[in-house]
């Protein structure tokens, strides 16, 4: 089951117009980015009341201060009052931002999340983490806060570019690891082009919300999400200090090889099912470039991350599939020897 505020459908239009019907919003502001402005908005357009429509332009770059400012402005322009609502339609950086933005704009007024990415879709717009980027801090500056609603529509992947959809693709991967042998072997006999959304997106969430049921803050369980991100975050961050950015989940595909590795080192994952992670997820996403000089600043990386404890990198790490265990110590040397193993595979 999806939690009450979370609606799968294939008519976002008829469901998202008898939820407006029903709570009698004073007024309705819509946030969207360029893209989803022309992809999605027309979608929903029809069945909205009377509305205003606030157009920011897309990127991780203006998930800022700067842009909230821009939003409030506008909201307070409508003269948007404590019972009005927004709409966010678009991507995890409009979620995350806009939530942020209804959320406190006058102590916090409603805001339905529609997103329109996989990655949103399957992941960033459940478990109320709102925010925006401070400096070069990502997510620096937010909020817990749950939606009045989210509105899951796999019809908006359509006119997703395909980079987006694979990055996407690797948060999915992620959670049937973790959580599904079955899931897993179902995504497994497929490519990209031949996933079954709805269900992937019905799972993905539902086994999201599960887990944060059980642990809301991140005390214990809900580490198991970072699964692929601790050898996966060094990676993205050291494309990036080169200059070279990749996406969110092609870093993260490479991670879950990598740590696959890890956890195979571990005795907590065998070599045949080590292989079987590691040839998939070629497949979808290819092999990035890490160059064997690099290696130890990608492991000296991941001693910054967050959920490290002092000087010792923890991480979670699957074991077997359809599981995980969390604050597990990852050793320096592990990381090189897992990202060698990815290079030469
Ligand atoms: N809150 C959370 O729990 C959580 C979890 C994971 C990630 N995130 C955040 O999510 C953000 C990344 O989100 P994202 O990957 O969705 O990127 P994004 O929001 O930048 O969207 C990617 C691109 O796709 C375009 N786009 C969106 N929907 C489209 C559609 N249907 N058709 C055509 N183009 C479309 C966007 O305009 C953008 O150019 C990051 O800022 C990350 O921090 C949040
Ligand atoms: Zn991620």
């Amino acid at each position: 089951m999806l939690p009450e505020n979370v609606l799968l459908t294939n008519d976002p239009a008829t469901v998202l117009a008898q939820f407006l019907a029903q709570k009698k919003y004073s007024k309705v502001i819509v946030l969207v980015d360029e893209h989803t402005k022309t992809a999605c908005y027309p979608t929903i357009e029809k069945s909205l009341p009377a509305h205003s429509v606030v157009t920011i332009q897309s990127g991780e770059e203006r998930k800022n201060l700067t842009t909230c400012e821009t939003i409030w402005q506008a909201m307070t322009d409508e003269k948007l009052d404590r019972h009005a609502a927004m709409i966010v339609l678009g991507g995890g950086v409009l979620g995350d931002m806009g939530g942020f933005c209804a959320s406190t704009y006058k102590r916090g007024i409603d805001f339905i999340l529609i997103p329109t990415t996989l990655l949103a879709q399957a992941d960033a717009s459940v478990g109320g983490k709102l925010g925006i980027d401070f400096n070069n801090f990502k997510n620096h500056i937010g909020v817990f806060k749950q939606p009045a609603l989210t509105l899951l529509y796999s019809g908006f992947l359509k006119t997703l570019p395909r980079n987006e959809l694979r990055s996407g693709f690797a948060e999915v991967v992620k959670h049937a690891l973790i959580s599904d042998k079955k899931l897993w072997d179902e995504i497994r006999a497929n490519d990209l082009e031949h996933q079954n959304w709805d269900r992937l997106i019905e799972e993905s969430v539902r086994f999201k919300c599960s887990v944060i049921e059980k642990d809301p803050f991140e005390k214990n369980l809900r580490k198991i999400l970072n699964t692929g991100h601790t050898v996966g975050h060094a990676i993205e961050s050291y494309f990036l200090s080169s200059g070279n950015k990749i996406l969110h989940g092609e870093a993260i595909a490479a991670g879950l090889i990598a740590e696959g590795w890890i956890a195979g080192r571990k005795k907590l994952l065998d070599e045949k099912l080590l292989s079987e992670i590691a040839a998939y997820i070629l497949k979808i996403f290819g092999k990035l470039p890490l160059p064997e000089n690099a290696l130890p600043d990608i492991a000296a990386l991941a001693l910054q991350d967050k959920k490290n404890k002092g000087n010792v990198v923890l991480g979670a790490l699957q074991e077997g599939i359809g599981k995980a265990v969390w604050d597990i110590e990852i050793s320096q040397e592990e990381i090189i020897e897992s990202l060698r193993f990815y290079q030469s595979y």
